[in-house]
């Protein structure tokens, strides 16, 4: 933590507008997935995919291929986000181009995520059910693939209806394949731009100015930049990679960072001094 006495005054901010004044936002890959499990990578969204029978072993290559070429640069502290934002846009297209050209069926979905190494952290189920049993709204906010990760938390059993999710999601044909992906591209580093499209979502929510923001990047950090007369915002940070480099820029712009944490611990203990303490 930076200053830890901000972290006290926006909580106590926070517990006196009440619970029902506070919203959550939250990144989906390795923020609410597991980085790793038993010193093996977990996979992103569109990893998921990438190592699934849905796809043929040319495009695998492929796709491996644009992973080893951009995941450094993502992660690279020594560039810019103005360096990197052309070549992660570069990155985002040629992924999803390799994807539409898979055919991939809708009705496979669910069985790709089943034999899928997707985790989420553990603490996870406390997580989603507290903020159900609460009502307090849960945006995911996610440059990954809807359609994947919707599947899952529904797998997880927790895709309860206090959730939405704003991400990349497949259009399929009237046989249910894949032909293209809706809307606009939603990358790493335009959440911001993203955000503020999604007038109604927040318009909805303006009764809640109180944000619990996760993520585990820094573009992640612009994704409650629609919210509507926004009071507090508390930015808690997952530092999975590149630690030691990158802690520095991480505390200078999250709340509290957790290092290399496979646990929803700390996000489940400020919510629990919420809801506990909420009048
Ligand atoms: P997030 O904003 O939900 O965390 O999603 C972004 C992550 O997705 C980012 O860490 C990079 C990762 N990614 C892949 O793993 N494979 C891909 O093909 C692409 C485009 C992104
Ligand atoms: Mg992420």
């Amino acid at each position: 933590m930076r200053d830890p006495q901000r972290v006290q005054e926006v909580l106590h901010g926070m517990l006196k507008a009440g619970l029902d004044t506070i919203q959550v936002i939250s990144d989906f890959d390795m923020t609410l997935t597991r980085f790793a499990h038993n010193g093996k990578r977990c996979p992103t969204s569109h990893n998921i995919l990438d190592n699934s029978q849905l796809i043929s072993d040319e495009c695998k290559i492929k796709l491996k291929d644009l992973l080893n070429k951009y995941y450094p640069i993502e992660i690279d502290s020594s560039r810019t986000v103005e360096e990197k934002l052309p070549l992660m846009v570069e990155w985002w297209t040629k992924a999803h181009e390799l994807l539409v050209q898979q055919k991939i069926r809708k009705d496979q979905l669910a069985l790709a995520v089943q034999e899928s190494d997707a985790m989420l952290r553990d603490g996870y189920q406390w997580f989603f059910d507290c903020l159900h049993q609460h009502s307090v709204p849960l945006l995911i906010f996610s440059a990954g693939l809807g359609d994947v990760l919707e599947e899952v938390i529904r797998q997880a059993a927790v895709f309860h209806p206090n959730v939405k999710v704003f991400s990349n999601y497949m259009d399929f044909d009237e046989t249910g394949v894949m032909t293209a992906f809706k809307g606009q591209l939603i990358h790493i580093y335009n959440k911001r731009e993203g955000a503020l499209l999604q007038t109604g979502h927040f318009q909805e929510l303006r009764a809640r100015p109180n944000v619990v923001l996760l993520g585990d990047s820094l573009g992640d950090l612009t994704m409650a930049d629609g919210v509507q007369e926004v009071e507090n915002v508390l930015k808690i940070g997952f530092l999975n990679d590149k630690v030691d480099e990158r802690k520095q820029s991480y505390l200078n712009s999250y709340d509290i960072v957790l290092l290399q944490d496979e646990t929803m611990e700390v996000p489940n203990a400020i919510l629990d001094f919420l809801v506990t303490n909420d009048k």
